[in-house]
């Protein structure tokens, strides 16, 4: 398959539909109350998990619609450019999985039930074990700081291109 020189409209709009949820989805997780034995989940941490398995959802459609639209990079950019901007792609695409995935466990291994928005009840991954969600807990804190840490850097480059190099490549993810 040839790869497209531009992104289209599907890719666009889930783009701009993810970064405005974790632009929700990061307050929420800060913001919430802290966690302790016993505690049941409040409306924050319902929230938290309901927007969560939204940016799950979106995440895995937008790389299966990525894998059955590539799009190839910008040809003008020097190749060390379309190298490190693919790798930071996927790796944003892997890091938004980690971090939904490690969050959806810690939820099951408290063993809470949870309403997704409070409307329906959530399925859940796996059964109590304080344990296990001891250790997962560090791993979600951990895919949310690297996520954070690699937006940093794929928006430092996008304001580079805007700023520095003065091209087009912002132009390729704005409508139209
Ligand atoms: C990309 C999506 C997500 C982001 C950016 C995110 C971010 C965060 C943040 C910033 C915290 C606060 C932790 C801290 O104090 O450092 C947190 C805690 C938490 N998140 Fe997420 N989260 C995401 C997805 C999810 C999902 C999908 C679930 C569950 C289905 C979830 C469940 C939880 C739980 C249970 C906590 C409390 C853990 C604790 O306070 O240590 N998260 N999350
Ligand atoms: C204000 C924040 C953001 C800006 C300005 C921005 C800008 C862009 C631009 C201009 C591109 C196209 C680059 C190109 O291929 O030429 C792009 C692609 C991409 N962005 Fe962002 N972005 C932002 C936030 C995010 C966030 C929060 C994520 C995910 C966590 C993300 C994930 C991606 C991915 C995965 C691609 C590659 C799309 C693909 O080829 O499948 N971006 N972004």
């Amino acid at each position: 398959m040839t790869d497209r020189l531009q992104y289209g409209t599907t890719a666009k709009v889930l783009h701009w539909l993810v970064v405005a949820l974790l632009l929700v989805q990061y307050p929420l997780g800060w913001l919430m109350p802290d966690i302790h034995r016993g505690m049941k989940p409040g409306a924050g941490m319902t929230l938290h998990i309901s927007f969560g398995i939204v940016i799950l959802i979106l995440i895995v459609m937008r790389l299966a619609w990525r894998l059955a639209h590539p799009v190839a990079p910008e040809s003008s950019l020097p190749a060390w450019q379309r190298l490190s901007s693919e790798s930071v792609h996927w790796l944003l695409y892997v890091l938004v999985l980690a971090t939904t995935i490690t969050g959806w466990l810690f939820a099951s291994f408290r063993g809470w039930g949870v309403s997704f928005f409070f409307l329906v009840p959530m399925p859940m991954l796996a059964s109590e074990n304080a344990a296990a969600g001891k250790i997962i807990d560090g791993w979600h804190q951990a895919m949310e700081w690297s996520l954070l840490v690699v937006i940093g850097i794929h928006v430092a480059a996008a304001l580079a291109h805007i700023f520095v190099y003065r091209d087009r490549i912002m132009q390729r993810m704005l409508p139209g």
